[in-house]
């Protein structure tokens, strides 16, 4: 096959056994939209709109759009438009992990059903840019991931405010009865202040910095608001961008490799980043044959200082991290732990580019190896016969006093069971047991949704308890705190041990033996094994069908087993 019959308009012919006519029926179509002969011979460039009323976290995409359309023209390509799946956090139920494998299959096959010879992905809310970037490198496509940026602070009585950490303050305030309902009605006015994504260093502001250390956006790709002329800046140099890579046929397959996921990892545990970062690496590295080590994660974990001084972990909000040079500021500072050949959506590696952006100047939100906001990474990864897949826990947002305790378990069976009984005065708790929540993992709920923050028991919050701790096999949002044990791996609802935890059981959590131990013999946890059979949740029909017999556990990415790279070829990050 010819170069010229295998790119722009002539890629990917429909099949109607004479490829001639094909061409000839797919141009009479795409004329019929007033496009020139001339259009239509250069590069294609795709533009994944992920637009949507139900997400305002991507309300800017019309004018990122025309932003990218102009790049690509600029630059000489055909920039084409078209629409997929959508998700945003607080309009997804049951929950928006549930829709992500869904958002990547849509993605990738898009990719591949339509003409295009690069692609850029708009996307920005917490699930659309792994989705994106799973489906991309499924694809194979040469790929760009534009981030829609964060949303603007508000202020509430000359408190800044965002989301949604202090969503989660105020809404702990208000069930204490610290404030009243004509306060907290006024402060959801002031949440969110702007279209664009939360404004903390969660799920969302974690995968742009991560899209960025992966190599996947322009420098400086990560942290413009959604309403600034940087980002829309950032849309029209990524448009450019797109068409370079189409001439020089830079496939994302050469940029996400085990060097930009080593890469992308010290960015998460560097930034404090959201638990969820590593869910999702794990399932962009797995579309791409790779596997996560999460002991080799652990350990990189241990050299790699918290130097981001952002909500949840520290006090500034995205907007601050973009004023103080961004990502080129915390890459330059991680330049000795970096992989520095790994290559770029620009075609220059991440060292090209750290040179590139300049020495960097003062600032106060990125902080320095020597000074650090927290002397380890973030994220700590557990083992134990409570998770013998793993668990971990985001060390840099829990309690000092809480990371080596032995309590008492409280356990609820599933979500609703703790809706039903958390607040009553009746349970009997305090503040020296640890909360277990059981049947919030991938198949258990399903979609593991971010239940895993469990809420402080009424009685123990109204006494002033701030922090307690708790497991669960669920996720927790990026925008959450406290001494919180997540991923629990096996999954109670799959019959992982977490099912046969027992009212008054001991457990054990060591951060710093990087333990979550269940203080009950073998022989007992066999016993309640046989005594208590799981019974695995199924679906008669349908995309829950699809999920239940499909989804995998969190150490494989909860990706779609048969949407996982059918050769694997190594494990990521590499570290001794
Ligand atoms: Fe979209 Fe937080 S809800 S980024």
């Amino acid at each position: 096959m010819s170069e010229k019959s295998s790119t722009g308009l002539r890629k990917g012919l429909t099949s109607y056994g004479d490829s001639g006519f094909s061409l000839f029926l797919r141009k009479a179509f795409i004329k019929g939209a007033g496009y020139t002969d001339s259009a239509l011979d250069r590069p294609v460039v795709g533009i994944v709109n992920t637009g949507s009323a139900y997400n305002p976290c991507h309300g800017n995409a019309p004018q990122l759009i025309e932003a990218v359309k102009r790049g690509v023209m600029l630059a000489g390509g055909l920039p084409m438009d078209f629409p997929t799946i959508s998700i945003h956090e607080s309009f997804s139920s049951p929950t928006s992990m549930y829709l992500r494998n869904l958002m990547s299959m849509d993605t990738e096959e898009m990719l591949r059903a339509q003409p295009m010879d690069a692609v850029v992905m708009i996307g920005g809310c917490d699930k659309t840019v792994p989705a994106q970037l799973m489906g991309a490198a499924s694809a194979g496509l040469p790929a760009i991931q534009l981030i829609t940026g964060s949303m603007l602070t508000g202020s509430h009585r000359s408190e800044r405010v965002g989301a949604c950490t202090d969503c989660r303050r105020y809404w702990g305030k208000f069930r204490a009865e610290e404030i009243d309902e004509q306060e907290i009605a006024d402060v959801n006015n002031q949440l969110v202040a702007s279209v664009g994504t939360c404004s903390v260093m969660g799920t969302a502001s974690t995968m742009a910095c991560i899209a960025e250390a992966l190599g996947m956006t322009v420098p400086g790709g990560a942290t413009p608001p959604a309403v600034t002329a940087d980002r829309m800046r950032v849309a029209e140099l990524s448009g450019a961008q797109a068409v370079k890579m189409a001439h020089e046929r830079l496939t994302i397959d050469k940029i996400l490799t085990p060097d930009a996921f080593h890469n992308a990892m010290r960015v998460l545990l560097a930034i404090g980043g959201s638990t969820n970062g590593i869910i999702h690496l794990t399932a962009i590295a797995g579309r791409c044959g790779l596997e996560v080590d999460l002991k080799a994660l652990d350990r990189m974990g241990r050299d790699t200082p918290v130097l981001v001084d952002l909500k949840p972990s520290g006090q500034h909000y995205m907007e601050d991290f973009h004023h103080a040079g961004g990502m080129a500021t915390l890459l330059r500072e991680l330049k000795p732990l970096l992989k520095l050949d790994a290559l770029t959506v620009t075609g220059r590696t991440l060292g090209e580019e750290i040179e590139l952006s300049g020495p960097g100047f003062a600032q106060d939100v990125v902080k320095t190896r020597e000074r650090p906001i927290y002397p380890q990474g973030g994220i700590a990864v557990l083992e134990g016969n409570l998770a013998p897949g793993g668990a971990i826990i985001k060390q840099s947002a829990a309690h000092p006093d809480l990371m080596e305790h032995t309590g008492r378990a409280v356990v609820f069976e599933n979500a609703d069971d703790m809706a039903l009984r958390i607040d009553s005065d009746d349970l009997d708790v305090t503040a020296d047991d640890i909360l277990v929540l059981k049947n919030i993992g991938p198949k258990g709920a399903p979609g593991m949704p971010e239940a895993g923050y469990i809420p402080i028991p009424k009685k123990l919050a109204k006494a002033g308890v701030k922090d307690i701790v708790r497991i669960s096999d669920g996720r927790m949002s990026g925008t959450a705190f406290g001494t919180i044990v997540l991923h629990v791996t096996p999954e109670a609802a799959i019959g992982g041990p977490l099912a046969h935890v027992h009212n008054g059981d001991q457990i054990r959590l060591s951060v710093a033996n990087r333990e979550i131990a269940l203080l009950v013999s073998d022989e007992e946890l066999a016993q309640r094994a046989l005594d208590e059979p799981v019974v695995v949740p199924t679906a008669g029909r349908g995309y829950r069908k699809l999920f239940l017999e499909t989804v995998t556990q969190a150490d494989k990415g909860v990706d779609f087993d048969f949407l996982r790279a059918e050769h694997f070829t190594g494990s990521t990050p590499t570290i001794e």
